[in-house]
This record gives structure tokens, C-alpha cells and sequence, in this order.
């Protein structure tokens, strides 16, 4: 260790993995935004509670910026580690502790994927239900940082919803343990969902108390085909009054074009602007017949112009591959991502004015809608034109931002829906929090994290 900083840490903590390789620097570096050249100082791999503490209070002494990691499978930059960071890796601690059958809870370390997670909750005949397609990438404890969303978010919400409690090292090096599985605790603030969706800038969760879910009923798979934009909605209002859904995802035409470009296969003949892709409960015949009533009713009102329902588990897999194998297959086009979210009502208003905005301000860019439509939350892609440098197409790609920032200000919506802020949504915060409440973030940070020590530069 030539950097006297890291000769400090690996005295303090001699059991510490520490990387330094080039290649290492290089993989742990980066999210998979990959817009920020990696340069991280090191890489430190703790395998247990007291080497994080001991990292975060090293770096207190010297002063050293920490980027806590995960997966890095974020889109919003906030595992990026471009300015002499050091990385903390939580990917060896990545265990199962311990399963409670009484409060339905499993103990895990941050580390763990969640698949690995899903997978432990099945082992015991329940489920955890946070799901999206970089289930088997990402890490708990990243999830956990961005209150992570994903597909089946409308029947059981995001991942705040199932954290009973939380093992954390604080900013300034204390271990807290928020909430310790408590059902009911009305004893002031509640720091565990203050940690969640804080991406890294208060604490390193370590350890993580998940609430497990009954495995919901049966489900039906159905792809529809929707004939314009404003079908969208009234269809989902009409399936969600008639089905108890599980999930309602739509796409684009182009979206489809890309996913099976990149070997999807195609469900449906005929060409369409949008498809939707909805699971809902099918356990006996009558919700079978209600889910066919839906359907013919949709058809009837001429919202929906074509359908196929999967008969089998691997027909439901090659339905939602449609919709999970979108993020996949735009990836080779360097994507400008956009994640945004208003009120559900407020989406069809919404809707038409980002489709004027992007047809006014876009003309010269595929741009690429897709998303979790049902929670009101819009992922808008801008692929980047092959010739058009990184440097010119971000600096389009922002004014734009800046105008769909406002857009949404008009129509009460978020900047970030489940992505984050990190640091590709930081110049737009303003537009979702108000001043006052920046100013609170600001100072909660300080009190969590006196010396700025923890994922400096994102969010702020
Ligand atoms: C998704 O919904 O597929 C994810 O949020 C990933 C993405 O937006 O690309
Ligand atoms: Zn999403």
C-alpha cells in the first residue's frame, strides 16, 4: 500500500480485503450508467459489521469520500466512484441470518442479490415481493438505498413497504439498529425509512429485516395491444376494477422493435403503437372468465385492438420478457434515461404533454417509452445516434431534461420515480422538492454525516 491512507486502513483492519488492481478499480467504479470514467482510490470488500464500522471511522480521520456498493446496476449514477473514493463493497456479505416463521421475517446481509432473496423467502413458503429485472444483479442493500421499485409495485408497493428494520453504519461511524422488527412503534422518528431511499449519504445498511409475503394466488399473463395512448388508462382502469392486478407494464412499439431485435419472441401479429403487459390473480374459473370479460369488453370499446393470453409458465415468461428484456436490448445504444413518476390520475394529462414536448424538442432522436404505467411511472429512453458525440448528445439530452423537469413541476410529479437522484437527476431536484425541503435533506445529512464522508456530490 503506497497511499498512507490505505497503509492506515489495512493497519486499523488487517483482516480488510483491499483492491487496488486497475481492473478492480475500474468494475467497482462503475454503475451501469457507464458515463463517468471509474476512479475510485481502492476497493474495500468488508465481511463483516465491525470492518464497515471501522472503514467509515477511518475515513472520518482522514477525510476519505466512501461510495457504498452494491450491484451497481443503477441509473442514476450513485454507486459511481469517479473522484479518488473509496468503494465499499458490501458484495461479500451477501448471507441469508436467519428466518422468523412467528413475524414472517427473514434477516439478510446488503450484499445479498435479490434473487438470492426471493429464492431464501420461497425456501420458507413465502415471498418477498420487490421484483424487477435486474433481480439477479443487483443487492438488497441497494435496493434498500434507492427504495427500489419495479414491476409489481401496484399490488405490494415499494421496497419501504418491507423493511422491518435495518442494522446501519451511520456517516459518523455509530451502528444503529432502526426499528428491530417492531410492528408497531410510535417512539418518534423513524430512522429506518429515513435510511431507505437516502442512497448512501446517511448510512451503509449492512443488515436488513425483510417483512415475507403470503405467495400471491395463481396468475394469468396477458400481452394487449392498445391502439392509442389514450386507451392506456381506460383500459388500466377498467382491468384494475374487474382483476386484482399484480402488475400492469406498458411499451412502445419501438420499445418492441429493440426486444425482439435482440431475441424476444413475438407474441402478437399486426403493428401497434402500444402494448401493455398484465398479470392479475387467476386462481378458478370465475376470475379466468372475468379476466376474458375484461379483455372482450376492452376489445368492444375499441381500446384494445389485439390480445394473447399465456397457457403456460413458459408462455408468461416469453410475455414478460417483452417487458423485462427492454433495459437489455437499448443498452447497446447508450440510453439517456429518464425516470419519472405523477399521480395516476394526473397521467393521461401528462402523457400528451411529454409526447409534444418530445415530439417538439426530439425530432432528431429515437426516443423509447416504456414503464410501469399502473403506478403512474414513465421510463422515457433517448437512444444516442451513433455519430453524435457523448459530450453533444448528454448536452441535448439535459436541455431537454430541464424542460420535462418543468413539465412535470406542472403536472406534480417526481424527477425520480425508482431510479434515484444520484447524480445524472442531481440538476433537476429542485423541480421535485421544494427549497424548504432541500435545505431539511441538507441539514439531516449533516447531522447523520458531520464530515460529508458518505457518497459525497450525489443527491446534493
Ligand atoms: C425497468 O423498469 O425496466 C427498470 O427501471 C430499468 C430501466 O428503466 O431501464
Ligand atoms: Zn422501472
Amino acid at each position: 500500500m503506497t497511499d498512507p491512507r490505505l497503509a492506515a486502513l489495512a493497519a486499523r483492519l488487517p483482516d480488510l480485503r483491499l483492491l487496488t488492481d486497475p481492473a478492480d478499480l475500474e468494475h467497482y467504479g462503475r454503475d451501469w450508467t457507464r458515463r463517468w470514467p471509474p476512479a475510485p482510490l481502492a476497493v474495500a470488500l468488508p465481511g463483516n459489521l465491525d470492518e464497515v464500522q471501522g472503514i467509515v471511522r477511518w475515513a472520518n480521520e482522514h477525510r476519505v469520500a466512501v461510495v457504498p456498493s452494491g450491484g451497481r446496476t443503477g441509473l442514476s449514477g450513485g454507486a459511481v466512484a469517479a473522484h479518488g473514493e473509496l468503494v465499499l463493497s458490501l458484495e461479500r456479505m451477501n448471507r441469508a441470518l436467519g428466518f422468523d416463521p412467528v413475524d414472517r421475517t427473514l434477516r439478510v446481509q446488503a450484499g445479498m442479490p435479490l434473487q438470492a432473496v426471493q429464492e431464501a423467502a420461497r425456501a420458507h413458503g413465502l415471498v418477498y415481493p420487490v421484483d424487477f429485472a435486474a433481480r439477479g444483479s443487483c443487492s438488497i442493500g441497494g435496493n434498500i438505498a434507492t427504495n427500489a421499485g419495479g414491476i409489481r409495485v401496484i399490488r405490494y408497493g415499494n421496497t419501504r413497504e418491507w423493511i422491518a428494520g435495518l442494522t446501519v453504519v451511520a456517516g459518523n461511524g455509530e451502528v444503529l439498529e432502526l426499528n428491530r422488527g417492531l410492528v408497531k412503534n410510535s417512539s418518534g422518528y423513524d430512522l429506518r425509512q429515513l435510511m431507505i431511499g437516502s442512497e448512501g449519504t446517511l448510512g451503509v445498511v449492512v443488515e436488513a429485516l425483510l417483512k415475507l409475503a403470503e405467495p400471491p394466488p395463481p396468475s394469468q399473463v396477458m400481452l394487449l395491444a392498445l391502439p392509442d395512448m389514450d386507451a392506456l388508462m381506460r383500459v388500466f382502469a377498467l382491468f384494475r376494477a374487474r382483476l386484482a392486478l399484480q402488475a400492469f407494464e406498458f411499451f412502445t412499439d419501438a420499445a418492441l422493435r429493440h426486444v425482439l431485435a435482440h431475441g424476444a419472441q413475438r407474441a402478437l401479429e399486426g403493428e401497434h403503437p402500444y402494448y401493455v403487459v398484465a398479470e392479475f390473480d387467476a386462481a378458478g374459473e370465475a376470475a379466468q372468465q372475468a379476466a376474458l370479460e375484461a379483455f372482450e369488453e376492452g376489445v368492444n370499446r375499441g381500446w384494445i385492438a389485439d390480445g394473447a393470453i399465456a397457457q403456460s409458465e413458459a408462455q408468461a415468461a416469453a410475455l414478460w420478457r417483452l417487458r423485462e428484456g427492454i433495459t437489455e436490448s437499448l443498452a447497446p445504444h447508450r440510453p439517456y434515461k429518464n425516470d419519472v413518476s405523477v399521480r395516476i390520475g394526473a397521467v393521461p394529462a401528462f402523457l400528451h404533454a411529454m409526447q409534444a414536448l418530445l415530439a417538439r424538442e426530439y425530432p432528431q432522436f429515437e426516443v423509447v417509452w416504456f414503464g410501469h404505467i399502473g403506478d403512474g411511472n414513465l421510463h422515457i429512453n433517448v437512444l444516442k445516434p451513433e455519430a453524435l458525440a457523448d459530450a453533444d448528445f448528454i448536452a441535448q439530452c439535459e436541455h431537454v431534461t430541464r424542460l420535462l423537469a418543468a413539465t412535470l413541476r406542472e403536472h406534480g410529479g417526481s424527477i425520480s420515480a425508482e431510479h434515484g437522484i444520484g447524480l445524472v437527476k442531481k440538476p433537476y431536484l429542485e423541480g421535485t422538492r421544494s427549497a424548504a425541503e432541500i435545505a431539511l435533506m441538507r441539514g439531516v445529512r449533516q447531522v447523520f454525516d458531520p464530515n460529508g464522508i458518505l457518497n459525497p456530490g450525489k443527491l446534493f
